[in-house]
This record gives structure tokens, C-alpha cells and sequence, in this order.
């Protein structure tokens, strides 16, 4: 007997997943595959239920039915931490970390859940996003934007997570610091040891990220492949303002 993953199976599998605020429905059936050490782009316009989608995905959504599963297990019956556990990383749209807590305890609160994480996987981060490095004792709160995304990306990362979740990194941050952020995406995905699903507005580095796609319109997935055929037409379709 082996605990190991079937390789042709997915790392992660959301399958007919609806779910809803108060009456609306907002997703009405996604079904969605990670395969292990790729990256997903997941697109569509404003309001289309991308980050409904994540939410459900680490059980953060109300009211949310379908399957989920990590790794063969199931998951959609687990609570959100216990989600964050089993190696599912979130980095929620708009950034999240404690203000008042310095660099170095917000990154000491991640190691303190992930219970093993150690100083290897500091300088990982570090090597990463070296500003952290040099901004340890600052504050959470005063960081700029694009400083509190970095330290956001790392401290899902210090949990080891299988897939990280990453909904809009680049959202609201200076272009400087958006090369720094892409950049450390596109590292993420070399070394290969964890899957990405990525949010994200800026479509060429989507398309450049990502090894396959999935276009959500009103609820439901409208379009999917692999991200070298994402073309102008899905674009003009589904994505263009
Ligand atoms: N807390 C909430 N209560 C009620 N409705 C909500 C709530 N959050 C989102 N919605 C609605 O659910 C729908 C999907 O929102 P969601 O945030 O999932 O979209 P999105 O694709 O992530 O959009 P964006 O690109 O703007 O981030 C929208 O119509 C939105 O108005
Ligand atoms: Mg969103």
C-alpha cells in the first residue's frame, strides 16, 4: 500500500462547484484541474467569480456546493485551516497581513503554523523578495503596497504550501515592483515543486506564467487550454472591456 498520488491525477480537482451570496447564485457549476507543478491562469472581467472561486476553493464561501479534492482526499468537508494544511496557500486579492506587527512577526506567525518550516525557507523567501530582508523591523502597515504583496506571497509560502493561490498580486502596484512580483511567479514555477493558480488582469504575463487556461464569464467556466492558444479571440471575447 502507497500513499502516493495516481501522476495522471490532478493535485487539485473542483468539480461542479455553484455557490452564492445571500439569493444570488454566483457560480453555477466550475469545474477546474491543477495538475501537480504547473500553473493555472484564471481570467475573466470584473465580477465573473474568480475570487468567489478561491474563496470556495479554501472554503472561505457561505453558502458552496461541489467536490474538491486535493491530492486524492477530500477537502470541500474540511474548514478553512485545516485546507491551509493540507498545503492549499492563500494570498486573498488586496493583500493580507497584520499592520501592526513587523516583517519579521508577520513571517513568525506563518512559521508557527506551518510547525516545520525553518530558516531554509526564510532564505527562500528572502532570496525571493530581498526588500523583506532589508525591512524585517518595519511595520506591516507602513510598507508600500506592492512591499505588503511580497510579504504576503511569502508568508503563504513559508506554510509549504502544494498550491499557491494568488488572486491579483499585481492589482494596484507601482510597475517597479510588479516586474519584481512576476518575476518571482515565474521563479516559483522553475523550481517546480508547487502549483500556481493565478488571478490576473495582465494578460501577457498570464499567458507567459501559466502552462493552461481557464475563462470564467457569469459563473461558469467559458473557455479553457493550454495558455500558448490563448488568442486574441478568447481575448476579444471574453476578456477586453
Ligand atoms: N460579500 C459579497 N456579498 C454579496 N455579493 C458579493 C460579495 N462579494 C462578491 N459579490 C458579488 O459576487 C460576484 C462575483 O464576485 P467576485 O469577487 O467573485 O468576482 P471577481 O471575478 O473576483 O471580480 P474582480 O475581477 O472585480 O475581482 C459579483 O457580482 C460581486 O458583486
Ligand atoms: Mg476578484
Amino acid at each position: 500500500m502507497t500513499n502516493e498520488p495516481d501522476h495522471l491525477s490532478p493535485l487539485l480537482s473542483a468539480k461542479h462547484i455553484e455557490a452564492s451570496y445571500d439569493e444570488s447564485l454566483i457560480l453555477r457549476g466550475v469545474t477546474i484541474d491543477v495538475q501537480a507543478s504547473s500553473v493555472v491562469a484564471l481570467l475573466g472581467r470584473n465580477g465573473v467569480g474568480k475570487t468567489s472561486l478561491l474563496k470556495s476553493i479554501m472554503g472561505l464561501m457561505p453558502n458552496c456546493t461541489g467536490e474538491i479534492i486535493l491530492n486524492t482526499e477530500r477537502i470541500d468537508v474540511l474548514r478553512p485551516d485545516q485546507r491551509a494544511r493540507r498545503g492549499l496557500g492563500y494570498v486573498p486579492q488586496g493583500r493580507d497581513i497584520f499592520p501592526n506587527l513587523s516583517v519579521q512577526e508577520n513571517l513568525e506567525v506563518s512559521l508557527s503554523i506551518s510547525g516545520k518550516a525553518g530558516k531554509d525557507d526564510l532564505d527562500r523567501v528572502y532570496e525571493l523578495f530581498p526588500v523583506l530582508r532589508d525591512m524585517l523591523s518595519r511595520k506591516g502597515g507602513v510598507l508600500s503596497g506592492g512591499q505588503q504583496q511580497q510579504l504576503a506571497i511569502g508568508r503563504a509560502l513559508l506554510i509549504n504550501p502544494k498550491l499557491l493561490i494568488l488572486d491579483e498580486p499585481t492589482e494596484g502596484i507601482q510597475p517597479s515592483i510588479i516586474d519584481r512580483i512576476e518575476d518571482a511567479i515565474h521563479a516559483l514555477k522553475k523550481q517546480g515543486d508547487i502549483s500556481i493558480i493565478l488571478v490576473e488582469q495582465f494578460l501577457d504575463f498570464a499567458k507567459a506564467a501559466s502552462d493552461k487556461f481557464y475563462v470564467m464569464d457569469r459563473g461558469k467556466v467559458v473557455e479553457s487550454g493550454d495558455s500558448v492558444n490563448l488568442n486574441d479571440e478568447i481575448i476579444q471575447k471574453h476578456l477586453t472591456v
